[in-house]
């Protein structure tokens, strides 16, 4: 995974549990704490960093990863200027992810460890994300959604129908959209 990611987790972990705990979180998991943004780590790196916060704050590890995909949004967000801005919907924006920036992102960084989406888009006020991806990382898809929907001020529903924690091969991120608006 991209040293962004781990930067990103250390911001959050220092602002919502503080020093000590990222500190404790390096240790348990053997790490330096180096992480340079455009550099690539482990993907058992990033998950060996969430286990050790699961173990220091008992916080099950579900709500660990949809709680950093909303903290991470807008700093994934920020990259792509020209892809969050305000003349589409959010649904668009969902629609762009594996078809556009998840492809940008591929070029600019040809190791990066990305999942794929598949889309069924049967109704205007409706999407299918199926999501599938060795790393199972499904709840920071869950939580990268919902710091989407606070961009794009969209409320919705999410049900996750079917997960790869289950043993399936892929999960079912059913998304039924409330009133699409555009981002303000
Ligand atoms: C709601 C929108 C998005 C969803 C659901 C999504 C989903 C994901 C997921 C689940 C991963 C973790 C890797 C995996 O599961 O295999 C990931 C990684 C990543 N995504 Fe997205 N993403 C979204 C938006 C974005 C945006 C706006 C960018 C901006 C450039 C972006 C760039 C990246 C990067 C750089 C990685 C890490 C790649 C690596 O570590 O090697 N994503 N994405």
């Amino acid at each position: 995974m991209k040293g962004a990611i781990f930067t990103a987790l250390a911001e959050m972990v220092e602002q919502e549990f503080g020093l000590e705990t990222w500190d404790f979180m390096l240790q348990d998991s053997n790490s330096d704490g180096i992480y340079i943004s455009t550099d690539t780590y482990e993907d058992q790196e990033f998950i060996n960093l969430t286990l050790s916060l699961h173990k220091k704050t008992n916080i099950p590890m579900a709500d660990i990863n949809r709680a950093f995909g909303e903290y991470a949004f807008p700093i994934l967000a920020a990259s792509v200027p020209e892809l969050t801005s305000d003349d589409i919907t959010l649904k668009e924006f969902l629609l762009n992810v594996d078809r556009v920036i998840h492809v940008e992102v591929r070029k600019l960084h040809p190791d990066a460890s990305l999942p794929k989406f598949n889309y069924d888009d049967d109704a205007e006020d409706e999407l299918t994300m199926h999501y599938s991806s060795s790393r199972k990382l499904c709840m920071f898809s869950e939580g990268l959604i919902s710091g989407a929907a606070k961009h794009f001020n969209t409320d919705y529903t999410l049900d996750h129908s079917q997960c790869m924690h289950d043993g399936h091969d892929s999960c079912t991120l059913q998304l039924k959209f409330h009133g699409l608006k555009n981002a303000a």
